[in-house]
């Protein structure tokens, strides 16, 4: 609209007009001025429109419309400010109680009057008037929105929460508390979604939506956390301060009995009860966005019209813990090789000049010390893994391994020098293997790096060792034990010799037929080379024998114990089994009778399937076999 066409149709002169409106009216009938200024308002004519775009370009104004009641309405109009000055423009904040239609055609009326030659709005609204040649773009948090709007950058905040939610249940959580302010309740329904689609029951989730400070702080935190939660997550930092405040008070210790993810990024997260985790909201991209796309409007007359979605990160801290709960028995420490497996499946090994063909191959995540780490975690143990991975694709898949079964991972390290390390293994029409193992970055797990984690063998009541790592490794792996007072089982495997010393003290040393006829060689009975074994040292010797079962031998027993009723199919990994069943069963107490038929069945479950870790059996498996197993407990029990 110009000011011909407002003369047009109030039928008066454009110099009447230009009088009315520049208030030089002196000369000018009421009844005409009022006509005049009626149309004027009723055609949102905006005077010297094209002089105040020349105006604003010069000027370098852009509008920023944003409700006065956002929470993070400082952070946005610095991080606009910062976008906007970068490109060499300046702001004008327009801020409003209330967002609607009305509102923000008089905002950017508003704003068009002083000179800016474009207008950011925070929220999702459309202004019905936008004034001639002024650019909008809208930029905001929402959960749903008319996705034909155009121009708009978003997040949701939806998102945010099951982010958060997701976190905690994958570290094990299940009673999860939420305090929120209401107007935060599109995080609160992200939440509830994650727990509807795990199909968790309702009451796992324990939320409080308060209606100011005082509310959250008298009655929020102590609605959420008297119910047994161990993990909450909160709204903001001031809310992380009181949660954290009611945990001192009420003797609970966070981060290690309570996890807690913050729904909103501050600097001072980093710094309250050694970090607190939480989710950043995409506001800088966003708003960065928006900018430049309302620059390039301007500047360029583009008339790209888009709809911009940006998504909430986690920042992880260390406040999100592994929850224990659920797990049982004591603690396992396991110092070992972490390969990856390569597995050829024929007739038997070629030899001079042979060529087979093989009948399969496989690869899968193997070595002795990550085998027995996930035999500990899938029967429901707290197994601590000590050793060490290349920083390649085979590391990352032999972490992720580990730790998708509650292997707590943080004595692990990647090698920057070597590749993970990678056995190769035969595996025979019998289900019999003979491997061969290339070390790579397990060669490099060194009594250094035990020590740099010290404190996992903290409390520790078993550590299990193989010997697909250095002598120096095992040494060093012994004197934490003695120190800590843990109990070793050693597998000897992949030896040529093995030196008195490691021997010495070593609670349950558990070699196959081979290993024991390597450690101790002769021609002399099973009972003979154990006693001898006893002599040097070692405090209960078993050996496993495959189909034969398995032979212990301490002070006070010599017994055989029969192999498990299961049919073989590939053997590797069945001791591994084996050990991390029998020490899992010691660390909850049982007697090592009891433990070493427990382990008998989880090995046979173990070889009935291909592949290790893959084929151990988790609790409800075995589960299936406890009355068996007791039942041949009682038996052996009364004949020794
Ligand atoms: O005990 C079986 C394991 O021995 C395999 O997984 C292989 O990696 C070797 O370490």
């Amino acid at each position: 609209m110009n000011i011909q066409e407002v003369a047009k149709l109030a039928k008066v002169s454009v110099s009447t007009v230009s009088k009315i409106i520049n208030g030089k009216d002196n000369d000018i009938s009421e009844p005409t001025r009022k006509r005049v200024l009626k149309i004027v308002e009723e055609q949102n004519y905006i005077p010297y429109a094209k002089y105040r775009m020349k105006e604003g370009m010069a000027n370098r104004l852009v509008g920023l419309v944003i409700p006065g009641n956002n929470s993070y309405y400082g952070v946005l109009i610095a991080m606009i400010e910062e976008a906007l000055r970068e490109r060499g423009y300046r702001l004008v904040v327009y801020t409003v109680s209330e967002m609607d239609a009305k509102v923000l055609d008089e905002a950017l009326e508003q704003l068009w009057k002083r000179g800016v030659i474009g207008v950011l709005v925070n929220g999702t609204l459309a202004a019905s008037h936008v004034p001639e040649n002024c650019k909008a773009v809208y930029f905001t948090e929402t959960e749903e929105f008319d996705q034909r709007q155009q121009n708009t950058f978003y997040f949701r905040k939806y998102e945010a929460g099951r982010l958060a939610a997701e976190a905690l249940l994958e570290a094990g959580h299940r009673k999860i508390g939420c305090i929120l302010e209401q107007s935060e309740q599109n995080i609160l329904n992200g939440i509830e979604a994650v727990f509807r689609e795990r199909q968790l029951p309702e009451g796992d989730l324990v939320s409080y939506l308060g209606k100011d400070r005082e509310d959250l702080w008298k009655n929020g935190t102590g609605f959420c956390m008297t119910d047994n939660v161990s993990a909450m997550i909160c709204g903001s930092s001031e809310i992380t301060g009181m949660v954290l405040e009611y945990a001192g008070k009420t003797g609970i210790q966070a981060p290690q009995e309570l996890s807690i993810v913050c729904m909103e990024e501050q600097d001072i997260l980093e710094y309250m009860a050694g970090g607190i985790a939480s989710v950043k909201y995409p506001l800088q991209q966003m708003t960065a966005s928006a900018v430049h796309h309302l620059l390039q409007m301007i500047t360029e007359k583009k008339e790209c019209e888009i709809a911009r979605k940006f998504f909430p990160v986690l920042q992880k801290r260390g406040s999100i813990r592994k929850n224990e709960e659920g797990q049982r028995g004591g603690k396992i420490v396991v110092v070992g090789s972490m390969n990856i497996d390569n597995v050829i499946e024929g007739v038997r090994i070629p030899v001079n000049g042979e060529t087979h063909i093989a009948d399969n191959i496989l690869v899968m995540p193997g070595g002795k010390g990550g085998n027995q780490a996930v035999g500990v975690g899938k029967l429901g143990g707290r197994a601590y893994m000590i050793g060490r991975i290349g920083k390649d694709a085979d590391g990352k898949l032999l972490f992720k391994g580990l730790s998708d079964c509650g292997v707590y991972m943080d004595g692990v390290e990647f090698d920057d020098q070597l590749s993970s390390g990678q056995a190769f293994v035969h595996l025979d029409r019998e289900g019999e293997n003979t491997i061969v193992v290339y070390r790579g970055a397990n060669g490099n797990l060194d009594g250094a790096q035990l020590e740099r984690h010290g404190e996992v063998f903290q409390n520790a009541k078993y550590c299990l060792i193989s010997s697909e790592i250095s002598m120096e490794t095992i040494r060093a792996a012994k004197k934490h034990c003695r120190k800590n007072q843990t109990e070793m089982i050693l597998k000897p495997s992949a030896l040529e010799e093995i030196e008195e010393d490691i021997l010495e003290g070593i609670d349950y040393l558990v070699p196959n037929e081979k290993e024991m006829e390597q450690i101790c060689p002769g021609n002399m009975p099973l009972e003979e080379k154990a006693d001898r074994l006893l002599a040097n040292g070692v405090k209960n010797v078993i050996v496993t024998l495959g189909k034969q079962g398995s032979y212990l031998k301490n002070k006070a027993h010599s017994i055989y114990f029969p192999s498990a009723p299961f049919t073989a199919i590939d053997s590797t990994g069945g001791a591994d089994s084996f050990i991390s069943a029998m020490a899992f069963s010691l660390s909850e107490g049982n007697e090592l009778v009891y433990s070493i038929i427990y382990a008998t069945y989880a090995a046979g479950i173990t070889v009935t399937r291909y592949g290790v870790q893959e084929a151990m059996p988790d609790k409800k498996t075995i589960g299936i076999y406890i009355e068996e197993m007791e039942r041949k407990y009682r038996e052996i029990k009364e004949i020794i």
